[in-house]
Protein backbone atom coordinates (compact mmCIF):
# COMPACT_ATOMS: atom_id res chain seq x y z
CA UNK A 1 0.00 0.00 0.00
CA UNK A 2 2.65 2.49 1.21
CA UNK A 3 4.64 1.67 -2.33
CA UNK A 4 1.68 2.04 -4.75
CA UNK A 5 0.99 5.92 -2.44
CA UNK A 6 4.69 6.73 -3.05
CA UNK A 7 4.65 5.49 -6.50
CA UNK A 8 1.55 7.71 -7.10
CA UNK A 9 3.21 10.37 -5.90
CA UNK A 10 6.39 9.91 -7.52
CA UNK A 11 4.24 9.54 -11.02
CA UNK A 12 2.22 12.70 -10.07
CA UNK A 13 5.50 14.80 -8.94
CA UNK A 14 6.78 13.48 -12.60
CA UNK A 15 3.83 14.88 -14.41
CA UNK A 16 3.45 18.34 -12.91
CA UNK A 17 7.29 18.82 -13.72
CA UNK A 18 6.49 17.52 -17.57
CA UNK A 19 3.55 19.62 -17.66
CA UNK A 20 5.47 22.72 -15.87
CA UNK A 21 8.23 22.22 -18.75
CA UNK A 22 5.91 22.25 -21.56
CA UNK A 23 4.56 25.99 -20.54
CA UNK A 24 7.73 28.05 -18.64
CA UNK A 25 10.78 27.35 -19.21
CA UNK A 26 12.32 27.39 -15.35
CA UNK A 27 10.29 28.78 -12.26
CA UNK A 28 13.40 30.91 -10.31
CA UNK A 29 11.86 30.02 -7.18
CA UNK A 30 11.77 26.67 -7.34
CA UNK A 31 15.23 26.38 -8.93
CA UNK A 32 16.64 28.71 -6.09
CA UNK A 33 14.77 26.26 -3.68
CA UNK A 34 16.54 23.04 -4.38
CA UNK A 35 20.15 25.29 -3.86
CA UNK A 36 18.70 27.10 -0.83
CA UNK A 37 17.37 23.75 0.92
CA UNK A 38 21.52 22.42 0.44
CA UNK A 39 22.71 25.20 2.11
CA UNK A 40 20.35 25.03 4.99
CA UNK A 41 21.94 21.84 5.84
CA UNK A 42 25.21 22.84 5.65
CA UNK A 43 26.17 22.06 1.90
CA UNK A 44 27.68 24.40 -0.89
CA UNK A 45 25.38 24.41 -3.97
CA UNK A 46 28.53 23.61 -6.23
CA UNK A 47 27.83 19.55 -5.11
CA UNK A 48 24.41 20.21 -7.79
CA UNK A 49 25.17 20.87 -11.12
CA UNK A 50 23.02 23.96 -12.42
CA UNK A 51 19.87 22.80 -13.99
CA UNK A 52 17.69 21.56 -10.31
CA UNK A 53 14.05 22.01 -11.41
CA UNK A 54 12.67 21.17 -8.19
CA UNK A 55 12.52 18.76 -5.01
CA UNK A 56 10.90 16.64 -3.13
CA UNK A 57 11.85 16.82 1.12
CA UNK A 58 10.43 14.60 4.07
CA UNK A 59 11.19 16.91 7.13
CA UNK A 60 11.71 14.05 9.33
CA UNK A 61 13.57 11.87 8.12
CA UNK A 62 15.58 13.74 5.66
CA UNK A 63 14.55 11.64 2.38
CA UNK A 64 14.31 13.39 -0.15
CA UNK A 65 14.75 13.49 -4.03
CA UNK A 66 16.39 16.13 -6.62
CA UNK A 67 15.20 16.80 -10.05
CA UNK A 68 17.54 18.11 -12.73
CA UNK A 69 15.95 19.30 -16.08
CA UNK A 70 18.66 16.96 -17.54
CA UNK A 71 21.25 14.45 -17.14
CA UNK A 72 24.12 15.92 -16.95
CA UNK A 73 28.25 15.36 -16.99
CA UNK A 74 31.35 17.21 -16.26
CA UNK A 75 34.86 16.20 -14.86
CA UNK A 76 36.48 18.35 -11.71
CA UNK A 77 39.76 17.81 -12.15
CA UNK A 78 40.50 14.41 -12.91
CA UNK A 79 37.47 12.66 -12.08
CA UNK A 80 34.40 12.59 -14.78
CA UNK A 81 30.91 13.12 -12.86
CA UNK A 82 28.14 12.07 -14.17
CA UNK A 83 24.65 13.48 -12.33
CA UNK A 84 21.16 11.51 -13.44
CA UNK A 85 18.07 13.76 -13.89
CA UNK A 86 17.00 12.31 -10.19
CA UNK A 87 19.16 11.98 -7.50
CA UNK A 88 17.73 10.97 -4.29
CA UNK A 89 19.04 9.95 -0.44
CA UNK A 90 18.92 11.16 3.04
CA UNK A 91 20.21 14.38 3.65
CA UNK A 92 21.44 15.60 7.35
CA UNK A 93 23.33 18.49 8.42
CA UNK A 94 26.69 17.97 7.14
CA UNK A 95 25.90 14.76 5.81
CA UNK A 96 24.61 13.22 2.39
CA UNK A 97 23.60 9.53 2.83
CA UNK A 98 22.15 6.60 0.29
CA UNK A 99 22.71 9.12 -2.22
CA UNK A 100 21.67 7.31 -5.77
CA UNK A 101 22.20 9.06 -9.23
CA UNK A 102 25.32 10.67 -8.79
CA UNK A 103 28.24 8.36 -10.37
CA UNK A 104 32.17 8.91 -10.21
CA UNK A 105 34.63 7.11 -12.90
CA UNK A 106 37.17 5.28 -11.26
CA UNK A 107 39.91 4.18 -14.03
CA UNK A 108 37.13 2.56 -15.80
CA UNK A 109 34.44 1.84 -13.27
CA UNK A 110 31.27 4.49 -12.85
CA UNK A 111 30.83 4.20 -9.32
CA UNK A 112 27.89 5.45 -7.03
CA UNK A 113 29.00 8.42 -5.35
CA UNK A 114 27.12 6.63 -1.75
CA UNK A 115 27.96 9.45 0.75
CA UNK A 116 29.26 12.89 1.43
CA UNK A 117 29.77 14.25 4.49
CA UNK A 118 30.90 17.87 5.39
CA UNK A 119 34.09 17.97 7.96
CA UNK A 120 34.47 21.46 8.95
CA UNK A 121 36.16 23.00 5.21
CA UNK A 122 36.55 19.84 3.58
CA UNK A 123 33.86 17.62 1.87
CA UNK A 124 34.20 13.79 1.73
CA UNK A 125 33.00 11.82 -1.09
CA UNK A 126 32.63 8.30 -0.58
CA UNK A 127 32.21 5.21 -2.80
CA UNK A 128 31.93 2.94 -0.53
CA UNK A 129 35.46 1.48 -0.98
CA UNK A 130 37.12 4.57 -1.30
CA UNK A 131 36.87 8.54 -0.76
CA UNK A 132 38.13 11.68 -1.95
CA UNK A 133 38.44 15.21 -0.18
CA UNK A 134 37.59 18.13 -1.55
CA UNK A 135 37.68 21.78 -0.16
CA UNK A 136 34.49 23.17 0.70
CA UNK A 137 35.59 26.23 -1.27
CA UNK A 138 35.76 24.46 -4.78
CA UNK A 139 32.13 24.08 -4.13
CA UNK A 140 31.03 27.43 -3.84
CA UNK A 141 29.09 28.00 -7.54
CA UNK A 142 26.94 24.92 -9.03
CA UNK A 143 28.93 23.45 -11.76
CA UNK A 144 27.62 23.74 -15.51
CA UNK A 145 27.10 20.65 -17.42
CA UNK A 146 29.91 19.40 -20.17
CA UNK A 147 32.32 22.27 -18.65
CA UNK A 148 31.90 21.96 -14.99
CA UNK A 149 33.72 24.42 -13.14
CA UNK A 150 35.77 26.24 -15.06
CA UNK A 151 33.41 26.66 -18.49
CA UNK A 152 34.80 30.54 -19.80
CA UNK A 153 38.38 30.00 -18.62
CA UNK A 154 38.93 26.61 -20.56
CA UNK A 155 40.53 27.46 -23.06
CA UNK A 156 42.68 30.35 -21.35
CA UNK A 157 44.00 28.22 -19.02
CA UNK A 158 45.21 25.53 -21.64
CA UNK A 159 47.36 28.51 -22.52
CA UNK A 160 48.26 29.85 -19.41
CA UNK A 161 50.04 25.84 -18.84
CA UNK A 162 51.82 25.50 -22.68
CA UNK A 163 53.34 28.82 -21.56
CA UNK A 164 53.93 27.54 -18.19
CA UNK A 165 55.36 24.36 -19.86
CA UNK A 166 57.42 25.99 -22.37
CA UNK A 167 58.93 27.98 -20.32
CA UNK A 168 60.16 25.71 -17.81
CA UNK A 169 62.02 23.61 -20.47
C1 LIG B 1 19.10 22.96 -17.90
O1 LIG B 1 19.31 24.09 -17.09
C2 LIG B 1 20.53 24.75 -17.35
C3 LIG B 1 20.73 25.82 -16.30
O2 LIG B 1 19.57 26.53 -16.04
C4 LIG B 1 20.53 25.29 -18.76
O3 LIG B 1 21.74 25.96 -19.02
C5 LIG B 1 20.35 24.12 -19.71
O4 LIG B 1 20.26 24.60 -21.01
C6 LIG B 1 19.11 23.31 -19.37
N1 LIG B 1 19.11 22.10 -20.18
C7 LIG B 1 18.00 21.62 -20.74
C8 LIG B 1 18.17 20.36 -21.50
O5 LIG B 1 16.93 22.18 -20.66
C1 LIG C 1 10.64 21.57 8.03
O1 LIG C 1 11.31 21.84 9.23
C2 LIG C 1 11.61 23.18 9.47
C3 LIG C 1 12.35 23.30 10.78
O2 LIG C 1 13.13 22.22 11.03
C4 LIG C 1 10.34 24.02 9.48
O3 LIG C 1 10.66 25.36 9.64
C5 LIG C 1 9.59 23.79 8.19
O4 LIG C 1 8.37 24.50 8.24
C6 LIG C 1 9.33 22.35 7.95
N1 LIG C 1 8.71 22.19 6.66
C7 LIG C 1 7.70 21.36 6.45
C8 LIG C 1 7.18 21.30 5.06
O5 LIG C 1 7.23 20.68 7.34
Amino acid sequence: MATLRITTILLLLLLISFSTAAYVSGDNDDTKAVYQVLQGYDFPVGIIPKGATGYKLDNSTGKFSLYLNSSCSFSIDSYKLKYMSTITGVIKKDKLSSLSGIKVKVLILWLSISEVIRDDDELDFSVGIASADFSVNNFEESPTCGCGFDCVNANEKKLINRNGFVSSS
